[in-house]
């Protein structure tokens, strides 16, 4: 039986991907689109490592089935920024060197994206707040959080 494909708007392109409804997002992002932003971490919804936007919130996309997101506005990472012209979120956390492994990173940034979305000035207890879900094993997460609120417009003290 043949399936009809299933129109995702990602990064403000249309997209037809011929796979099964029940497709996790994540995979049809990873591997229909070959966008490797968003990470395999936990599978389970858990980590945070493969956060995109949807309709500018983050959302886990290991956990979200395709068939629930047609008619909705998806972002990855690619989608925020380029090298050449990093979003402010990509660019402070580049200027704060914040990743060992850099595996969560791509969770980091898209859930701080959504945080200043609707909170263009948070404290550093709301930020802690809004990434208290998102995993890294490295502990990086004083660079972190240090990129999150450089990101916020907040002014950040030199490492000794
Ligand atoms: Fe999706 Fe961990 S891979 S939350």
């Amino acid at each position: 039986m043949t399936q009809t494909p299933i129109r995702l708007a990602v990064n403000g392109r249309i997209h037809h991907v011929d796979a099964a409804p029940d497709t996790a997002l994540l995979y049809a992002l990873r591997n229909d689109l070959e966008l490797n932003g968003p990470k395999y971490g936990c599978g389970l919804g858990e980590c945070g490592a493969c956060a995109v936007l949807i309709d500018g919130i983050a959302a886990r996309s290991c956990v979200i089935p395709i068939s629930g997101c047609v008619e909705r506005d998806i972002v990855t990472l690619e989608g925020l920024g380029s090298r050449d012209h990093p979003d402010p979120v990509q660019a402070a956390f580049i200027g704060e060197q914040a990743a060992q492994c850099g595996y969560c990173l791509n969770g980091m940034i898209m859930t701080t994206k959504a945080l200043l979305m609707r909170n263009p000035r948070p404290s550093e207890t709301e930020a802690l707040e809004a990434l208290r879900y998102n995993l890294c094993r490295c502990g990086a997460h004083v660079e972190i959080m240090r990129a999150v609120m450089r990101a916020a417009g907040h002014v950040v003290e030199a490492l000794d």
